[in-house]
């Protein structure tokens, strides 16, 4: 298929399954008019992991990476009332339009934004956090600095219980995944990631291509076993 097709397919499927929406579509704007990169997941991509948050009967979400909290609002929105996401942004002018835009589609109160980078923040989660208890968290969405994707997915295992669910974003890149001789150190972070995912006895995973509105790319999803 060319551009042309999927981009129609992907129209189709958005305006057939995912409808319409303001708040998440005020982020977008807001986030674009930020000058914010306009990275984050296509609609069908973000109904799925609102539907997996719904599916797994997820109470507590991890997001390492805001961004204009697109995402966030989907997984949000999956939730039962007394559910929570902790969301971690390493950018503070990222951070405030996140807090706006997550406020303005009315689940702020379920949304802690973590400011800082991952690996610095991922560590307090290990002690009580949420409703004074700890994690364990019931699904956990990686979708921030590629390099750092094996320390996301450790962190993810261990703030995880059996049945967790890990979503990773971007898994494909255009099919450079597949590309052995890559000297990108973004592609070579997903590499290592999915040789983890298939290598480390705490998960059991597969990997989607996408094909949409972002272009070529994929996902990988994971349990925690
Ligand atoms: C890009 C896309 C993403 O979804 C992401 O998390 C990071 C980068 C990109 O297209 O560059
Ligand atoms: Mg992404």
């Amino acid at each position: 298929p060319t551009p042309a097709t999927w981009e129609r397919v992907d129209a189709y499927l958005t305006e057939t399954l995912v409808g319409h929406d303001p708040g998440l579509e005020r982020a977008v704007v807001d986030q674009n008019a930020a000058g914010l990169p306009a990275i984050e997941v296509a609609p069908v991509n973000g109904k799925l992991l609102h539907l997996l948050a719904r599916i797994s009967g997820a109470r507590r979400v991890l997001e390492i990476g805001t961004l204009g909290a697109y995402s966030t609002i989907w997984l949000a929105r999956g939730l039962p009332d007394d559910g929570r996401v902790v969301t971690i942004e390493a950018e503070p002018r990222t951070a405030d339009i996140a807090r706006a835009n997550l406020e303005r589609a009315g689940v702020g109160g379920r949304v802690e934004i973590m400011l800082g980078r991952g690996a610095d923040v991922l560590p307090t989660l290990a002690g009580p956090i949420l409703d004074g208890s700890a994690a364990p968290f019931d699904l956990v969405f990686i979708d921030a600095d590629k390099e750092s994707n094996t320390i996301y997915l450790d962190w993810a295992a261990r703030l995880g219980r059996p049945g967790t669910v890990v979503v990773v974003d971007n898994t494909v890149r255009g099919g450079e995944v597949a590309n052995p001789a890559t000297e990108n150190p973004q592609i070579i972070g997903v590499q290592r990631g999915l040789e983890m995912l298939g290598r480390d006895p705490r998960f059991d995973a597969t990997a989607l291509q996408t094909l949409d509105a972002k272009g070529y790319d994929g996902i990988a999803i994971a349990i925690v076993v």
